[in-house]
């Protein structure tokens, strides 16, 4: 898909953060919404589905391989889907962007259909590791026929004509990967399972359940999940009510926290507990966010109240990464604001995002003065309280840099500006508006 043309952005000092915002819709439910619809026989409606390039991809992807596609208006979707199995041969290549977890998911939602598509994406996404999740679906009886080294993308893959139903033990702790193996699997005949060794998000999982698929989920060792799903279901179409993304809200309530004097609700945000890690280790910091009206809507929701806050720094454990891995860049800068060290560990995944996260999160806040080390997998960060700012920050075509480094200008002394955010559109579309809105200066 072809970018807006890119442009700088620059977060300065102004009053406090006041007011109340919706963010949109969650990303990874998203994507799934449009694919279970897609493999659904019938028509699933989406209400709130986040209106992001990212998924708008997926959404074209669904398209192309025989799902109608329709947007009924803002956020409002109808999926008519094609049934398990189903999926025809696209015209052309599938273009999914900048996004891994569209181009992953539909890599295992194609890989159990007998049809072969091509799979592309922009730089960012071209530079990202498919091995990982060509291996399995390998072993179901896909075929991968890349070019690139490392099995990167552009690739074309043939899909299974008689799918396995495999074990599958995760190598990485990665909800892409995972969703990738049991969507395949819903092709195949039996039980296809997943192992992780550390539990990710579970939405995949909850999904399927949602469609009428039969997905057992039980404990495997001390922190992972054993994932058993029995093949061929019919899945029926079920209304899917996206709630807003935690991920995404992790902004503004970031730039509550260090903005002095400020106070926020952000409405009806997920709190699903395998994605609000972020929120446990805020809260460890010092930081004062309630959750106010907690609800369930398919998933738990509650409306977050965050004042300004004094934080201090704390030593961020190795396996909460997976309920928080996208959120490390901004509470990276939340860390640079609070007193004292910071120590965020086992952040190797960070490597593999849509940037090298890790790298670029401590030169963003080198270049804006706070001192920053990345000491193997662990990012230290030592936090004084203030920021000077004044920095460029490279944002290697990755919204979450983009968006956090805006954040860290709104409190830093001197501002922050941004080379690209262009990217800030694949997840969260409207993010200066709404930023505006609550009183940050963005320009
Ligand atoms: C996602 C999984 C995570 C996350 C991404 C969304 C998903 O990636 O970083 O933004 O929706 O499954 P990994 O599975 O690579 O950790």
């Amino acid at each position: 898909m072809s970018h807006a043309e890119s442009f700088a952005l620059t977060g300065r000092r102004g009053g406090p953060l006041r007011g109340r915002a919706r963010v949109p819709g969650d990303k990874s439910i998203s994507h799934r919404a449009l694919i279970l619809g897609a493999l659904a026989v019938g028509e699933t409606r989406i209400t709130g589905l986040l209106e992001g390039e990212d998924v708008i991809n997926t959404a074209k992807a669904m398209q192309a391989l025989g799902a109608a596609v329709l947007r009924d208006h803002a956020g409002v979707w109808s999926v008519r889907g094609v049934g398990v199995g189903g999926f025809a041969t696209p015209a052309g290549a599938l273009d999914f962007g900048n996004s891994g977890t569209g181009c992953r998911l539909v890599l295992g939602a194609v890989a159990g259909c007998p049809i072969v598509a091509e799979f592309d994406g922009d730089a960012s996404l071209r530079g990202r590791p498919m091995r990982r999740v060509l291996e399995p679906l390998e072993r179901i009886g896909a075929r991968a026929l890349v070019a690139a080294e490392g099995g990167r993308l552009p690739l074309r893959l043939e899909g299974a004509r008689d799918p396995i139903p495999i074990v599958y033990e995760s190598p990485v702790a990665s909800a892409q990967l995972k969703s990738a193996v049991l969507l395949a699997g819903l092709a195949a005949p039996g039980e296809t399972i997943v192992i992780e060794r550390e539990a990710t998000r579970d939405h995949t999982e909850r999904m399927l359940g949602h469609f009428g698929a039969k997905v057992q989920v039980a404990p495997h060792g001390e922190d992972g999940r054993r994932i058993t799903l029995t093949g061929q279901p019919e899945l029926t179409p079920a209304p899917v009510a996206v709630p807003a993304d935690p991920s995404s809200a992790a902004f503004p309530l970031v730039a509550a926290l260090i903005v002095p004097g400020s106070e926020l609700i952000l409405e009806g945000v997920m709190t699903n507990a395998l994605r609000t890690g972020l929120f446990t280790t805020l809260i460890e910091m010092g930081a004062e966010i309630e959750l106010l009206d907690r609800r369930d809507t398919g998933e738990e929701v509650a409306d977050l109240r965050i004042h300004a806050s004094a934080l201090r720094g704390v030593d961020v454990p190795a396996d909460r990464a997976p309920t928080m891995i996208d959120e490390y860049p901004v509470l990276a800068v939340a860390a640079s604001f609070a007193d004292g060290v910071t120590r965020m560990r086992g952040l190797k995944e960070l490597r593999v995002k849509e940037s090298d996260r890790l790298a670029a999160t401590a030169a963003m806040l080198r270049v804006n003065g706070v001192e920053v080390e990345i000491d193997g997998d662990d990012l230290i960060v030592q936090g004084r309280g203030r920021a000077a700012g004044g920095g460029t920050v490279a944002t290697h075509m990755d919204h979450r840099i983009a968006m956090s480094a805006l954040v860290m200008g709104l409190a830093s002394e001197k501002p922050v500006a941004v080379d690209d955010a262009a990217f800030i559109a694949t997840s969260f579309p409207g993010f200066v508006e709404l930023m505006r809105g609550l009183g940050a200066e963005l320009s």
